[in-house]
């Protein structure tokens, strides 16, 4: 096996290690679940041998994730999912005191952010851990090689499971990935109610802006769009949806939301938040039509949610404001600012979600992670749902952590539920 120095790693300054190590330990305050995850690997050792390859946010969370890997015996190496969302000083806590190399830089280039990932990939790891697809598909096109040694791989997010669907039904996919997103101890709560409260919390640090008697534009009403939606009404801002899909459009309407098209609703918004994975959701007429001062952002996974090219191309001056605010002044001689290069909102200005939440989700990877580890043999080359044994004992663990009981069914109620034959 190959002998990998563990003070490597590509970080900013490993002075801030200490600072991160208190912060990582603060996040575990609230992440109970995968405490008992945890101390479970560190008994039955479930990875023992297996060298993973993770490409996710680095922050406080995922820094806990990577330690229930290691504690299960995991050799791993991780890289950033994005080039705004490292924390540098969990960078350099997990390097220099938790012996995982890590190469993360908080507002590194297009050119290092795949530097980072090559690194990773040079580990040769036998399982993927991917926030986005970037890590398998880097593998998959240019490492093809190493694939004979690959058992699988994992992905946290909606955009990342859309990809590989994608690379299955080409016959590209590589190795069987277990799409952790699909869990419903991951979407239901991290993207509605994680991704709801940090892409508040993103703007608000970005911006301080009140939402209060604003008109806020949320592009999506699926699961992440619903949480955004709900507590920016919350606020007390007004709220307009966008969607593609007549059913969310829909429940919408009946959510309570005024519904109409991007180019309707670019005319009215002052802030516009998009939360759809697809691609130009705000494109160059939307962005000519918006009212002087419009403040644009984006929690999907990608950054080309907002066509910025389109953007810049009617762009006469622009400068920077505030940390991470983009003051675009166009040839109209209105303003419209974009937040934190149109990147993930809640994770490039804020801290993403917070730790109680990602409990559940990173509680679905480590079992996922010993799932795969045990059964790889028998998977095919396909994207898995989570197997609903690990998706319940999740929110089993979940109650029991948060002390709430709930009833068990009596046994005349197990017969009436599996029965047709009480009728009227
Ligand atoms: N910011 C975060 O921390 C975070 C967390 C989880 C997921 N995500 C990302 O957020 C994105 C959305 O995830 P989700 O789980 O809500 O997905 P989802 O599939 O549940 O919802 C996406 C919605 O967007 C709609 N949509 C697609 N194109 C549109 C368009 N042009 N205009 C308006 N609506 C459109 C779809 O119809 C769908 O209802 C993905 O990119 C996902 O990876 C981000």
């Amino acid at each position: 096996m190959q002998v990998i120095d563990k003070k490597l790693g590509d970080v900013k300054d490993r002075s801030l290690a200490d600072q991160g190590r208190a912060k990582i330990e603060w996040a575990a305050t609230f992440m109970p679940v995968l405490a008992q995850i945890k101390d479970r690997f560190g008994k039955e050792k479930p990875l023992a041998g297996v060298r993973i390859g993770a490409c996710l946010h680095v922050t406080t969370e995922t820094a806990n994730l990577v330690l229930a890997l290691q504690a299960g015996g995991a050799e791993i190496e991780l890289c950033a999912s994005n080039p705004l969302s490292t924390q540098d000083d969990v960078a350099a806590a997990l390097s220099e005191h938790f012996d995982i190399p890590t190469h993360a830089i908080k507002g590194e280039d297009n050119a290092t952010y795949y530097k980072h990932i090559e690194s990773v990939v040079a580990t040769k790891p036998h399982m993927t851990m991917d926030d986005g697809c970037d890590l398998v598909t880097t593998i998959y096109t240019k490492h093809n090689h190493l694939l004979a040694e690959m058992i699988g791989g994992c992905e946290e997010t909606t955009t990342g499971v859309i990809r590989l669907h994608a690379m299955q039904k080409e016959g590209v996919l590589p190795f069987p990935v277990i799409a952790v997103n699909d869990a419903l101890t991951k979407h239901m709560f991290d993207n509605r109610y994680g991704t709801g409260q940090s892409t508040i919390d993103g703007i608000v640090r970005a911006t301080n802006v009140l939402f209060a008697g604003h008109t806020v534009v949320v592009a999506g009403y699926g699961w992440c769009g619903r949480g955004v939606a709900s507590r920016v009404k919350g606020l007390g801002a007004s709220v307009i949806v966008t969607e593609i899909d007549p059913l969310k459009a829909l429940e919408a309407a009946m959510d309570g939301f005024l519904v109409m098209p991007i180019a309707e609703a670019a005319k009215v918004g002052d802030i516009f938040i998009t939360v759809t994975g697809n691609y130009h959701v705000i494109d160059g007429e939307h962005f000519e039509a918006m009212k002087d001062g419009a403040i644009v952002c984006n929690s999907g996974h990608f950054n080309d949610e907002l066509n910025l090219d389109a953007l810049n191309a009617i762009t006469v001056s622009k400068d920077q404001p505030r940390p991470f605010v983009d003051a675009h002044k166009l040839q109209s001689g209105k303003t419209v600012r974009v937040l934190a290069e149109g990147r993930l909102i809640n994770l490039s200005a804020a801290e993403g979600h917070p730790p109680s939440v990602m409990d559940m989700s990173f509680a679905n990877q480590a079992m996922a992670a010993a799932y795969l580890a045990q059964n790889y043999k028998t998977l095919e080359k396909q994207v898995y749902p989570v197997p609903k044994h690990i998706d319940e004992e999740v929110a089993s663990l979940k109650l029991a952590a948060m002390k709430i009981d709930i009833d068990t069914p009596t046994p005349e109620q197990v017969k009436y539920m599996s029965s047709w034959s009480e009728g009227t």
